[in-house]
């Protein structure tokens, strides 16, 4: 069983493969033919990651298990290590896991028989969101090299803008960061950080990110925010007309981004949700062909 728990466990040809496949099931070119068990262990709130995954594995004809966090033996103190051996001995193929801690470290050294999939883990990885927003790029201009993409706003907190960087710069673009001095990553300074309204005027792909009040200390003014780093009104006019606007979602409306630019032709936030199906898909195919992978899915 193969398990994707950081984006780094992903080089430039599986990523390749994944979205190769990821496409072929938006195309409708292949069907599902898996019949193993998944679970979400979801220890943070989701919608979008939370129900792709169900549909992937329901499209693929998959059984999904509910499992609810608040209602498990989870709020009795067991660990995440004996919740996954228990999950394991009940039969389960693949988990997906979401959870506020940096759990593959937590777990690093413990030996599975099950796929593990990192639906998101505290600010470190989120793997299936930069896959699916590397598709919905790669949709629109065919590949991603040479591509200028932009990550503003909350880039500290941000595991999306950590996967994205890994996924993205395999692919050939060139990832920058933009925001608040008090968001800017520690952890990553090789990565150019950019003044966020001449990035406007040159970018391909504007992502913006959400600002996550729930890992601050301090508040956020938001209207000072918006003015300073959000994508206005007014910042939507000097955007290039052939970038895209992006967003992993959930959205603070007219805080990092104005209800104009959500709806511009140019956002393709809801593509991104759609496109998390059929990427879901592929990761869970790929999860249980074990590594066999060098093939299409079904072909
Ligand atoms: N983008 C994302 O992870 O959204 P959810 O929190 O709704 O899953």
């Amino acid at each position: 069983m193969n398990s994707l728990v950081s984006s780094k466990d992903l080089g430039r040809h599986t990523i390749e493969l994944l979205l190769q496949n990821a496409q072929a099931y938006a195309d409708k070119n292949q069907i599902g033919e898996n019949h193993g068990t998944v679970v979400n262990l979801f220890f943070e709130n989701s919608t979008r990651t939370d129900l792709s995954f169900q549909m992937a594995a329901q499209r693929l004809g998959m059984r999904t298990l509910n499992f609810d966090v608040a209602h498990s033996s989870t709020s009795k103190g067991e660990s995440l290590l004996d919740t996954l051996e228990t999950l394991e001995a009940l039969g389960v193929d693949v988990v997906i896991i979401r959870h506020q801690i940096d759990w593959p470290t937590a777990l690093a050294g413990h030996k599975f028989n099950l796929g593990l999939i990192n639906a998101g883990s505290g600010s470190f990885e989120h793997p299936t969101q930069a896959l699916l927003d590397a598709l919905t790029m790669r949709q629109h201009f065919g590949n991603l090299r040479g591509l200028r993409v932009t990550i503003a706003g909350d880039i500290r907190h941000s595991r999306v803008a950590r996967s994205n960087l890994h996924i993205l710069t395999e692919l050939g673009a060139h990832v920058q960061f933009a925001g608040p001095d008090d968001f800017r990553p520690a952890d990553l300074p090789e990565v150019p950080w950019v003044d966020f309204d001449q990035a406007i005027k040159e970018t391909n792909v504007l992502m913006m990110l959400r600002v996550q009040y729930e890992r601050h200390a301090q508040s956020t003014d938001v209207a000072t925010y918006h003015q300073q780093y959000g994508l206005t009104v007014e910042r939507l006019d000097r955007l290039r007309k052939d970038a895209l606007i992006m967003h992993p979602g959930p959205v603070n409306r007219g805080v990092e981004i104005c209800t104009e630019a959500m709806e511009d032709p140019r956002s393709q936030i809801l593509k991104q949700v759609s496109n998390g199906v059929e990427v879901r898909m592929a990761v869970l195919d790929w999860c249980l062909q074990g590594g066999k992978h060098g093939k299409l899915v079904s072909a």
